[in-house]
């Protein structure tokens, strides 16, 4: 059920470090969580987010430990890591086009092939701007149900990596955990002003 709008979600939104460990989703709130942030864009449709949604306990305390003991890890209802397939552009890319006409097909096939082929550099860049906006749909979504979340960024991406047997062609994103506040975030502060954040025509 929808409870608040896109900017109460944007103001209400806050990173959150304490959680009630002994709150669940239940499978409807997952599915409702899930379906809703996939439908994020990714560039040509790619969709080559991977994410691991860590739910066994032990895995859950390895996790903290390489995250500087931070207590949303182990505490939130949902702890998700957001990888990405690096390779995902050359895995069957008619998948990601499957329905439209041929000849759009015939377009854009080609064009998803030179805008990555032997460039790394933008095979990553691409993983984080989808990243970054799966995590933002995830916190926003998880806002609207009535869920508090933090974005995190702070832990060793190779340990993490290790313990979730990251695949070789993937990299991390970051983590997001999500669940049922019980710690009230400090008061917003330090935003800077729109006149230093947006700028212009050029700068
Ligand atoms: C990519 C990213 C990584 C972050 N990593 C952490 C983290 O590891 N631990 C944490 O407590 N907060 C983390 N934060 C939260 C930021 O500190 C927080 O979003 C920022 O101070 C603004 O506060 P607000 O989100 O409550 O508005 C992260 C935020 C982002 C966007």
């Amino acid at each position: 059920m929808s409870t608040i709008g896109v900017c109460q979600a944007m103001t209400a939104r806050r990173a959150v470090k304490g959680f009630d460990p002994s709150h669940q989703f239940s499978d409807e709130e997952k599915k409702q969580l899930f379906t809703h942030a996939f439908l994020a864009p990714t560039a040509f449709n790619i969709q080559h987010w991977r994410v691991v949604n860590v739910e066994e306990r032990e895995l859950r305390a390895k996790i903290r430990e390489q995250a500087w003991n931070q207590p949303q890890v182990t505490d939130a209802s949902l702890l998700l890591v957001l990888c990405m397939d690096v390779n995902a552009w050359r895995k069957k890319p008619e998948r990601y086009w499957q329905g439209v006409p041929q000849p759009v097909q015939d377009f854009i096939l080609p064009k998803i092939h030179d805008y990555y082929h032997g460039k790394p550099q933008v095979q990553r860049d691409e993983c984080f701007r989808s990243c970054g906006i799966l995590a933002m749909s995830l916190m926003l979504i998880a806002g609207d149900m009535g869920y508090e979340s933090c974005p995190m960024d702070g832990f060793d991406f190779d340990a993490v990596g290790k313990l979730i047997r990251l695949p070789q062609d993937h990299i991390i994103g970051m983590m997001v955990a999500i669940g049922k506040g019980i710690t009230e975030p400090h008061p917003r502060v330090g935003k800077l002003p729109l006149s230093e954040v947006l700028i212009s025509n050029h700068f």
